[in-house]
């Protein structure tokens, strides 16, 4: 939809229409407008917890490991809610989101763990999560560039969104209501600092260059294996080629479906997710629904939903 009229302040169009307002704040995970290539500044992390009922003595506190692989763990207070089924919480097992063999596996190894140190657990629930960590560890903060000072965003709080989030909170509130600088509390000022000195850049090096590997890998990995490919099994999906276009075919609920395995970001090449079921992007961790439907960003729209078999759209008609 095309606006004619004068806009007065910052603007938002969407699907389910158009809004205005003096500023904005872009309160999404990793912000889905790329001035500024936030997506380039952190990279995308998946987790698992799992819940369990337990019988055995209890952790009296919060513990995280210092070594890799990550094992959190907790017990379930009184406090917390009904602690009927579960007891003890277990998480860990983070990695980048859309990279490594098997999320599926990633579930099982913290179960196989707790197991063993907390014999008698068992799981009554799990869940993964999404983070964004900054190349500084510092979480990235403040006003979007060629926003105009009226766009704000936050992201990058590594996991520790409990505190890392309030307090991008209060210095974006402190911007907004123009709180002279000498009043913030230095803090502020460290939440807001650009990620330019060498040490960010060396990690961030790092970090491009996987993401460029993982481009190259997503591309050539997918058109090593062509279609017709057999349905994958429940709950699993593979990427194919089909006419020189890389298709993601997974089977979830009974259901086999074809989308296209390019995201709509910048095209990485999505890769299955087998605890969540979702096609995740290596790259900058979309990710999306096996009908191609999109969860989070950076991508702002839905994978191509594909014939089961046929060319995609996007494909030359000489492939
Ligand atoms: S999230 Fe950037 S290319 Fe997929």
């Amino acid at each position: 939809m095309r606006h004619t009229h004068a806009v007065p302040h910052a603007w938002i169009d969407t699907d389910a229409g158009y809004a205005s307002a003096d500023q904005i704040v872009l309160a999404t995970g990793m912000p889905i407008a790329d001035r500024g290539l936030s997506f380039a500044k952190v990279r995308a992390l998946r987790s698992y917890c799992v819940a369990f009922a337990y019988d055995g003595e209890l952790p009296e506190g919060m513990y995280i490991s210092v070594d890799e692989p990550t094992r959190s763990i907790r017990p379930v207070n009184p406090d917390d809610g009904p602690a009927e089924l579960a007891r003890l919480i277990v998480g860990g097992n983070g990695h980048p989101v859309g990279r490594g063999d098997s999320e599926k596996d990633c579930v099982d190894d913290v179960i196989a763990w707790t197991r063993r140190h907390f014999p008698g657990a068992e799981p009554v629930a799990t869940w993964s999560a999404q983070d964004y960590e900054s190349h500084n560890l510092v979480p990235f903060v403040g006003a979007l560039p060629r926003g105009l000072g009226r766009i704000r965003f936050a992201t990058g709080y590594a996991k520790w969104g409990l505190t890392n989030a309030p307090a991008a909170a209060l210095r974006l509130s402190a911007e907004i209501r123009r709180v002279p600088r000498r009043e913030r509390p230095s803090w502020m000022a460290t939440l807001g600092r650009r990620l330019t000195v060498p040490a960010d850049l060396g990690r961030g090096g790092v970090e491009n260059l996987k993401i460029g590997w993982e481009a190259t890998a997503g591309w050539t990995g997918a058109l090593r294996t062509h279609v017709p490919v057999p349905a994958p099994p429940e709950g699993e999906g593979v990427v194919a080629s089909r006419a020189g276009h890389p298709v993601g075919i997974s089977t979830v609920d009974g259901t086999t479906r074809a989308v296209s395995a390019v995201c709509t970001h910048l095209g990485g090449v999505v890769s299955w997710n087998d605890a969540e079921c979702t096609w995740d992007c290596p790259l900058h961790g979309s990710r999306f629904a096996p009908d191609g439907t999109r969860i989070e960003g950076p991508a702002v729209g839905d994978l191509e939903r594909l014939p089961r078999t046929g060319r995609p759209s996007g494909a030359r008609a000489d492939e």
